[in-house]
């Protein structure tokens, strides 16, 4: 996108707001729909998949279940497109992920455990580099090769090959959601057992086992470090419900934490974020849990939120995922917080935006010590990425004046109707002019 002339369409806009009020629904979780859609070729047959967010990267992933051969429709209510998919598996798919699709959503790579276990064989693009910089996917191969795969790559491709996947013990180096998933799924249809061990723990990882066991997986542990998945011959398709989108719940937190007020986030599940809600409670929000809604309350203006540190971790720790909307936060906390990327090197290119909105934060290697101001200053910046672009928008919300949040594309990416959401709570936030 030029930055001369911006598309008024891929701009959104905020004036400072607040106090917030009322209530918002979180849609499916991006991070477990992508995988669920993902693992739908592993059954012929038609699959039904509710609660998925209607947003870009899901999209994309319609795009390759597509070029795969899958049919793959938007169900309507009463004439209006609801949030539940339908794709309809045949007996034989092209097994593979082209690169166009590839170097759009990184998650593509996700079918490649699928499809290996299905049709012994799979295509995928080697992933380029990305919004948080090269992300090897070493740890993938690696475990599907003890479950007996091959791997060559050549042309940028990367081809998988494998007569019977054989269940094994695999022990993760580091509990990367990506290998764990596309480990999980190979090893459904593995002959006899697998123990995945220092799994990641993601609820996102627990709801795609609950997806394959819908399927008649044999999958038990999930959401543990310890997986074991009894190998099964047939899968059968399945009518599934995605799990709710922790990080969405989390950037109405944020909104809440930077424009006070109350609201009440339906479909948000306190279970799934306990760290990110014990260092917020410590920060001064209040937290009411209804068990699938949360009422939160924002400190009564003109106090403010206190500061703390945080370090990202894998899941059960403050996932990396919602790092920039805790920076925002800090950004107008009272006192200096130290946030530490653990998952991600150099996690950070949001905060020269930030910066630019008269954040005082300065980076030191995988630490960004942040000094808070009583308010922000709107301004024209920039979204890097999914959840910064989201924390960008919500800063906004604390910053006298106009921002101007251009690369809003990246917003749509993740979240199905960010600015309507926060509009509907009472927040001066459009789209484009
Ligand atoms: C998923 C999420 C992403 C989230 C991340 C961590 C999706 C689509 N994306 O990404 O939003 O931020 O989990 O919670 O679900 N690594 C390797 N080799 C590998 C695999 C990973 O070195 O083979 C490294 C990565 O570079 C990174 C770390 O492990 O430093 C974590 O990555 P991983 O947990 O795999 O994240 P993703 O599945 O890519």
């Amino acid at each position: 996108m030029g930055s001369e002339v911006e598309s008024v369409q891929d701009v959104i806009r905020v004036r400072q707001s607040g106090p917030l009020g009322g209530l918002v629904q979180v849609t499916g979780a991006k991070n477990s729909a992508l995988k669920l859609m993902a693992a739908t070729v592993m059954a012929p047959g038609r699959h039904t998949l509710r609660n998925v967010p209607r947003i870009a990267d899901v999209a994309i992933m319609v795009e390759l279940l597509e070029h795969m051969g899958a049919a793959v429709d938007w169900l309507s209510v009463d004439g209006v497109t609801a949030n539940s998919l339908t794709i309809e598996v045949p007996d034989m798919l092209i097994p593979e992920a082209p690169y166009d699709l590839v170097e759009k959503m990184r998650a593509s790579i996700v079918v490649l455990g699928p499809l290996l276990a299905r049709f012994g064989e799979a295509r995928v693009s080697v992933p380029g580099g990305d919004d948080f910089g090269h992300r090897p996917i070493d740890m993938h191969l690696k475990a599907l090769e003890e479950l007996g795969a091959t791997f060559t790559t050549s042309h940028g491709v990367i081809q998988g090959r494998v007569e019977q996947l054989l269940g094994a013990r695999i022990l993760l180096e580091y509990p990367s959601v990506g290998a764990t998933e596309n480990l999980l799924m190979a090893a459904v249809t593995a002959k006899g057992t697998t123990v995945i061990d220092n799994a990641a723990r993601e609820p996102e990882i627990a709801d795609l086992a609950a997806f394959l066991n819908g399927m008649g997986a044999g999958v038990s542990g999930a959401g543990g470090s310890t997986i074991t998945v009894e190998g099964v011959e047939h899968l059968h398709p399945v009518e599934y419900t995605v799990v709710p989108d922790r990080i969405e719940a989390a950037t109405y937190l944020a909104a809440v934490g930077l424009a006070g007020g109350e609201i009440t986030i339906e479909g948000a599940r306190a279970d799934h974020m306990e760290m990110l809600l014990d260092k917020l409670a410590a920060m001064g929000l209040q937290f009411d849990d209804g068990g699938d809604r949360l009422h939160v309350v924002a400190p009564e203006r003109p106090g403010r939120l206190a500061s703390v540190d945080v370090s990202t971790l894998p899941y059960p720790g403050v996932a990396t995922d919602y790092k920039p909307l805790l920076v925002a936060l800090l950004s107008v906390a009272d006192g200096v917080g130290i946030l530490t990327e653990n998952v991600f090197a150099g996690r950070f290119r949001y905060i020269p935006e930030l910066v630019r909105m008269g954040a005082d934060i300065r980076v030191e290697g995988h630490h960004a010590v942040v000094r808070g101001v009583r308010v922000l200053s709107g301004a024209p910046v920039r979204a890097p990425d999914i959840r910064a672009g989201a924390a960008l928008v919500v800063a906004g919300l604390a910053a006298e004046g106009e921002t101007v949040v251009a690369d809003a594309h990246h917003v749509a990416r993740g979240y199905e109707d960010l600015v309507g959401n926060l509009a509907r709570l009472g927040a001066n936030v459009s789209i484009g002019t």
